[in-house]
């Protein structure tokens, strides 16, 4: 383990690098413990670059073996090579010049699954942010791009597939037993998106056409066996590719794409020109194993790498701080994918609860960082919901601010003057500007300042005048490092709903810009009158989520009512519902935790029960409907001092109150949604199990035994329904024999799919209850349970630790004390994903106190610790201060 150094680095220190890398010359001669990299480098030096500045490359836990200047070897006196660090002096006045580098590395023993390591026999690489200096000696940073030749050299028996970037150049035999395969990739890239795949695979081909003519290869590697598991996943990636023709006018530009499918990955999956790595979680599903969840998935993964083949690969980031620009866009392409593919309603709601449920928690609390930060100490904890998400909404802002024409224009733009360049948010921006005419300095402060604001609304109707006036006021909270915050520009799509349901258009409206639908809130304080409003409108603000902001606006359950009735923006009938709901959820909580009575407003149940019977609606959104929002968000809206389990208790009364005034028509719903026929994972069939395992879940609430669900469980014929049921039997009655029942079944049926079994782990975990943490201590002693594979620890602690807000929470603190540990052991082995479940911990000053101080003690024996890998020691200190 690489322990802290200490580090911080600042976006104010960048300044381009002394040396030009011209050429990458890789061969590797795989081997388990003992791989070969001969590295050879062509650089020239920067114009204007004292020839006695030496060469600094970059390295991480390496060992220099050999060492050549332009062929010969380099004497002693000439270098410094540290684990960290090769430093070259003397190098020759004419330039270029070649450097070669020879280092050794273990595949097998590197845990940390960062550069070169082993998955189930296979050799595979992931260097994004800074693994490709666990290879060789580099100058390991994104703006250093150049074409690269690979040679790959290995086992013939064990390795018959070797692949790297770019085109296929040949291969053959090579000496005893082995072989060779050279790769070329004439698209000048940063070392992060390196990647190289050896070993025994079995795969799926098919070819795609682009819109130029270009026959593409297209191959999808997996485990022998998995191939007819790979199939949606190679259908999503053939849409992937059209979409981007058709929607941003990016085609293909190599002669083949791969994606290879692994069980160890410590991410989702990983761009790599034309070699995609993915976790097989996002690339593997059948009916039987895959739920519609994971179909919906796989085919947002699959696009979302594929679109950085121009958005990160072609314009890739100047350096780390720009990360949002390849992952905030990349993010919003694939979220406008999906959107065009499925709902786009039902996804902007999905979106809207990932954004709240994850990011808001981030913004809110001692993780708190700018989309674009300015400071690092460890880059991979920088991946974080605040880049991806919030900076898919700041792309999102740009284009409702824009519209689409100039939108577009902007990214032609974009694609045009930086297509391969390493550039900055700045170059993006301005790339908006040039193209609309519209200034975006005041917009940029999305990027700059951390926090989510809090939007103030009030209003008032003047019959006579037929004004409506809207009174807005908007506060950045202060957030690590910022105190003060300079008003944001925050486009807020808005519609006047009247009393007959339809949409006022007002004759004029003054007090600031309108564009369309979207005012544009510039000013800390900013009253907007409409005129021509002949009754009183009901508000409908921040529609479609325009602006992802908190909105305290008091209106009342019938306008919100209304609003739910008649908005023709669906989004925003969902947000009038959960409006609707969160008061309710919120004052049971306190109610259970003062040992009051819980009562839940009739005109809530009404609200929704209308809605999920109304059959204008589609069924998917009707489920939205149904899931009202989760204790955790429950606790992000009461703020502070907060008790998990009273707004368990507040939030389980309510359901079964729901439950009980609408058993009719969850009855109905119940059968009129079981779909006939075989299992198919489009979206319209995918909204109907939602909507029906909705009705199956307020059912089993209003009934209070676990028959239903057992027979639901015995009749299910795909997964979705399968997983549902068992959820239901082990979170709803977990000392039942139903459930225990239903659990063995589930073993026995799936035990060898690792990735079912994950669900079966990650089911369990998320018992509510004090009881949970007995559970997840002795499924650990499960010999299913693989301490070094990610998703088997990710589905059993991170679980609990992240979705199982009354078990982890335990009053008594152990919940903590037992991640506390976790933590400990895990890091030594795999930093990264130490750092990630820590991250799960990062509202604990929200919590009551007894528990806050639990928390806090845990935190600091994990700090206390002699040794800590960067990452951990980056979050917890940051956690506590
Ligand atoms: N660029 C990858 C993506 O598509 C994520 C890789 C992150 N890897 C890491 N080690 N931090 O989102
Ligand atoms: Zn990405």
């Amino acid at each position: 383990m690489r322990t802290d150094t200490g580090q911080i680095v600042h976006l104010a220190d960048y300044r381009p690098t002394d040396f030009v890398l011209e050429r990458v010359d890789l061969t590797f001669e795989l081997d388990p413990t003992n791989t070969k990299v001969e590295a050879r480098l062509i650089f020239h030096r920067r114009e204007g670059v004292d020839p006695s500045v030496p060469l600094v490359l970059d390295g991480d836990e390496l060992t220099l073996s050999g060492l050549l200047i332009d062929q010969s070897e380099a004497p002693a006196s000439r270098y410094d090579a540290t684990p960290e660090s090769l430093t070259i002096r003397d190098l020759p006045a004419e330039t270029p010049f070649e450097v070669t580098v020879t280092t050794f590395i273990n595949p097998e023993a590197n845990s940390q699954l960062m550069g070169l390591y082993r998955t189930s026999g296979v050799y595979c690489t992931q260097c994004e942010a800074e693994g490709f200096r666990r290879i060789t000696y580099f100058p390991d940073r994104p703006d250093v791009l150049a074409p690269y030749t690979i040679t790959i050299i290995a086992d013939k028996a064990a390795n018959p597939v070797m692949l790297s970037n770019g085109n296929f150049l040949g291969g053959g035999d090579y000496d005893e037993g082995r072989h060779f395969a050279a790769w070329f990739d004439p698209h000048p890239k940063p070392a992060y998106l390196f990647a190289l795949v050896a070993g025994d695979l079995g795969v799926v081909e098919d070819t795609f056409t682009t819109m130029s003519g270009r026959d593409v290869k297209l191959r999808i590697y997996v485990e022998h066996g998995k191939e007819p598991r790979a199939a949606y996943a190679m259908d999503a990636l053939k849409r992937s590719m059209k979409w981007d023709e058709e929607r941003f006018g990016r085609e293909y530009d190599l002669d083949i794409f791969m994606i290879v499918a692994v069980s160890d990955f410590n991410m989702g999956a990983m761009e790599n020109k034309g070699l995609n790595v993915f976790n097989d979680k996002y690339v593997l599903a059948d009916p039987e194993t895959a739920t519609d969840q994971d179909y919906a998935n796989i085919e947002a993964i699959i696009a979302h790498e594929y679109f950085h083949n121009w958005t990160g690969n072609r314009i890739t980031c100047r350096d780390w701080f720009q990360l949002c620009l390849k992952e905030g866009l990349t993010v919003y392409r694939d979220h406008e994918f999906s959107a065009d593919q499925r709902s786009r309603a039902v996804k902007r709601v999905a979106e809207v609860r990932h954004l709240k449920s994850e990011q808001f928690p981030e913004d809110a609390g001692p993780l708190a960082h700018p989309v674009r930060p300015t400071k690092y100490r460890e880059i991979n904890n920088f991946y974080t919901t605040t880049v991806y998400e919030k900076g898919s909404e700041v792309t999102r802002m740009i284009a409702t601010l824009l519209g689409s024409k100039d939108f577009k224009a902007g990214m032609d733009l974009y694609f045009e003057r930086h297509d391969g360049q390493a550039v900055t948010v700045e170059d993006y921006l301005k790339c908006f500007e040039d193209a609309s005419g519209r200034d975006l300095e005041q917009f940029s402060l999305w990027y700059h300042q951390a926090g989510t604001p809090l939007v103030t609304a009030s209003s008032s109707y003047d019959q006579k005048k037929g004004t409506f006036t809207l009174s807005l006021e908007q506060m950045l909270p202060a957030t690590p490092g910022q105190s003060n915050k300079e008003p944001m520009h925050i486009p807020l799509s808005l519609a006047l709903i009247l009393d007959n349901g339809q949409i006022a258009a007002p004759t004029a409206v003054k007090g600031g810009e309108m564009t369309g639908d979207v005012l544009h809130l510039t000013e800390r304080k900013q009253t907007f009158t409409f005129s021509g409003i002949s009754s009183r409108p009901v508000l409908s603000l921040n529609r479609s989520f325009s602006a992802p902001i908190n909105l305290h606006f008091d209106q009342t359950p019938a306008d919100l009512a209304h609003i739910a009735r008649h908005d023709t923006d669906l989004f925003a009938r969902w947000q009038a519902l959960t409006d609707l709901a969160m008061p309710n959820l919120m004052q049971a909580a306190r109610d259970a935790r003062e040992g009051r009575e819980i009562t839940c407003d009739p005109a809530l149940t009404a609200a929704l029960l209308e809605a999920a019977g109304d059959e204008a609606l589609e069924p998917a959104f009707r489920a939205q409907v149904l899931t009202l929002p989760s204790e955790a968000d429950i606790a992000r809206e009461l703020g502070g001092n907060n008790d998990p389990d009273a707004i368990h208790a507040g939030r389980h009364a309510i359901l079964s109150a729901i439950a009980r005034e609408g058993n009719k028509t969850f009855l109905r719903l119940f059968d009129e949604m079981k779909i006939a026929g075989p299992y198919a994972p489009d979206a319209a069939s995918a909204g109907k199990r939602a909507l029906r395992n909705s009705a199956l879940a307020y059912l089993t609430y209003a009934e209070g035994t676990p028959a239903r669900a057992a027979q639901a469980f015995a009749a299910a014929d795909n997964m979705t329904d399968l997983a549902q049921a068992l959820t239901l039997l082990a979170h709803r009655f977990p000392d039942s024999a139903e459930a225990q029942g239903a659990l063995d079944t589930f073993l026995k049926r799936f035990d060898g799919n690792a990735l079912v079994i994950d669900k079966w782990f990650s089911i369990q975990a998320t018992i509510p209850g004090a009881g949970a943490l007995a559970r997840v201590k002795a499924l650990m002693e499960n010999p299913r349970f693989v301490s070094t594979n990610p998703n088997r620890v990710r589905s059993l602690i991170g679980t609990f630790a992240f979705g199982n807000p009354t078990g982890f929470n335990r009053p008594d603190g152990e919940g903590y004390r037992f991640l506390a540990e976790q933590i400990l052991s895990i890091d030594p082995k795999n930093p990264q994903l130490a750092a990630r479940i820590l991250t799960s911990m990062r509202s604990w000053r929200s919590l009551e106190p007894q528990r806050a101080d639990h928390a806090r003690s845990a935190l600091a024996t994990i700090e206390r610790a002699e040794t800590l890998s960067t990452d951990v020691r980056d979050i917890v200190e940051r956690m506590l201060k």
